[in-house]
């Protein structure tokens, strides 16, 4: 029998997933390497890339895959050269200071046009200006500026495309025309043919070539179809609509809504992204790092694995015995204020574990979900205020939604359902669901949506603990702010 399917890769932020996915939307294969984003290099991560696809076997005559897409996490975008070499270069102190410069002179101009601030040493906005000025040999070399998901497709069919729900992150894009903010390329003196074409998702980039079939024994020309940004992608393995509110949880939460048209923050603390459907935009409020704070935990204190996390966490009260933990979540702020102590949230706060001495490792690992699931309410209320909107369920996708009481603790904390995809990696299934339309093996997105995507039972919240947690919110944002260092 014939197993076929689309083949998705997802570099995230936490490792490199390949997934064989099946018309039904049913992963049939899987393969996921771990790495490091702090630490992600291009020399590195490619041949883990490589490897994940390799491992999958997908070149026998037994597998049919009709089209392959490709998601990432956000931000990231690497500079290819002439030939099919990536350019290196360090970010220092100087590229900073001319990445403050930046933002000082065009950040708020760059932030309407593209709901993003140009964070220096980070965000293309902000770095490209510094390449161009300091080191223009580097820049004269360069033939194009591509992310993360978009370098991948290059590397398997030699085509260099965008599309804005990648591009939007460089904070040189225009949400509204979902094209390259040509004004502000002008002003910036940076050369305009290094920016890809913006094609829409699900288009063809093109096919993959011999040398990467001979790689990773995929069949040569099989066609590979424009994904998009990995939070977007997981906003469509949830069939997520207008004005429903999501979150993506994976090594960050993002915290989002989609939009009939973009909203902007007056205050200009969240992102306003471009969706994969034309005429979407999303509202953005990121809790930050809460899978990685998990993941420190399980292995700073040595749990074999998330299964013992989540049984020891679960046998501790609610309220983890008055521990609180602030390990990198946050209630959004990607404003210029705070990045320096913070990289982005509201308040600089210093990671710190607080409320008891020598908490054992069971309260630790509890705090930790309960304080992820009080930023992610946190920044629902921040969506809230700035959209006006408001919800009575959150569809909640990605790694964490693999914790059972995880998700309870969410729901208690919110005291609203928690839904969760039958298929929990939402990002693979939206991006197989790009590739299934793009095929043509469906004949619209949402004949591949209605196909592929479907929802166990909601996760309800329980009052008399939803009021208990309420309180715990609130003590949870009032030490937040004690021990900030503003
Ligand atoms: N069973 C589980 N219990 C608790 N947490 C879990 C479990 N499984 C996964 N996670 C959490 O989910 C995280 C990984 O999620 P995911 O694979 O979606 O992230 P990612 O794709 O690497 O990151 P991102 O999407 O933010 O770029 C882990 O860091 C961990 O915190
Ligand atoms: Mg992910």
């Amino acid at each position: 029998m014939v197993d076929d399917g689309f083949l998705v890769i997802d570099a995230g932020s936490g490792s490199v997933k390949s997934f064989l996915v099946n018309p039904r939307g049913v992963i049939t294969r899987h393969v996921e390497i771990s790495w490091d984003r702090e630490t992600w290099t291009t020399q590195e991560g490619w041949p883990m890339i490589v490897n994940s696809i390799k491992r999958l076997e997908l070149g026998s005559s037994e597998i049919h895959i009709h089209g392959v897409s490709v998601t990432s996490m956000r931000e990231e975008f690497i500079l290819v050269d002439e030939g099919d070499g990536e350019i290196q270069y360090s970010l220092s102190p100087e590229s900073n200071s001319h990445g403050e410069m930046t933002l000082k002179r065009y950040g708020t101009l760059m932030y309407d046009a593209s709901g993003h601030w140009p964070v220096p040493n980070w965000i293309a906005g902000a770095v490209l200006p510094w390449i161009n000025k300091e080191h223009p040999e580097l820049m004269r070399r360069t033939r194009s500026v591509l992310m993360l998901s978009d370098w991948v497709n290059y590397k398997l069919t030699g085509e260099t495309f965008t599309d804005g729900t990648s591009a939007c992150e460089t904070a040189l894009f225009d949400v509204m025309r979902n094209d390259w903010n040509w004004s502000i390329i002008d002003e910036l003196n940076l050369p305009s043919t290094i920016f890809p074409e913006v094609i829409a998702s699900s288009s063809r980039v093109g096919e993959i070539t011999q040398r990467i079939a001979q790689t990773t024994g995929l069949p040569q020309g099989t066609p590979v179809f424009m994904g998009g940004a990995d939070t977007q992608c997981g906003l469509l393995g949830m069939g997520v609509k207008d004005g429903e509110v999501t979150a993506v949880g994976g090594t960050t939460t993002p915290v989002q809504m989609i939009t009939g048209s973009p909203i902007f923050d007056e205050k200009r603390r969240t992102w306003t992204n471009n969706h994969l459907i034309g005429n979407e935009w999303i509202l953005e409020s990121n809790a930050g790092y809460t899978g990685r704070a998990v993941r420190w935990a399980r292995e700073e204190y040595g749990f074999i694995d998330y299964i013992h996390l989540n049984r020891e966490a679960g046998l501790i009260p609610i309220g983890s015995n008055g521990v609180l933990s602030y390990l990198g979540c946050h209630i959004f702020d990607s404003g210029p204020k705070y990045w320096e102590t913070d990289k982005l949230g509201d308040l600089p706060v210093p990671h710190t574990i607080t409320g008891k001495d020598a908490p054992s490792r069971a309260e630790v690992a509890r705090s930790v979900l309960e304080s992820n699931s009080y930023a992610v309410r946190g920044n629902l209320e921040q969506l809230k205020e700035i959209s006006g909107a408001d919800f009575d369920y959150i569809k909640f996708c990605g790694g964490n939604s693999k914790s059972v009481l995880w998700m309870q603790i969410q729901a208690d904390v919110l005291g609203v359902p928690v839904r969760i995809p039958e298929i929990r990696d939402g990002t693979a299934i939206g991006t197989a669901v790009l590739a299934a339309f793009g095929s043509g093996y469906y004949g619209s997105i949402d004949e591949a949506v209605s196909a592929m995507v479907r929802f166990r039972d909601a996760v309800l919240p329980d009052k008399k603990r939803h009021n208990e947690y309420s309180k715990q919110y609130h003590k949870w944002l009032e030490t937040r702010k004690r021990i900030s260092k503003l």
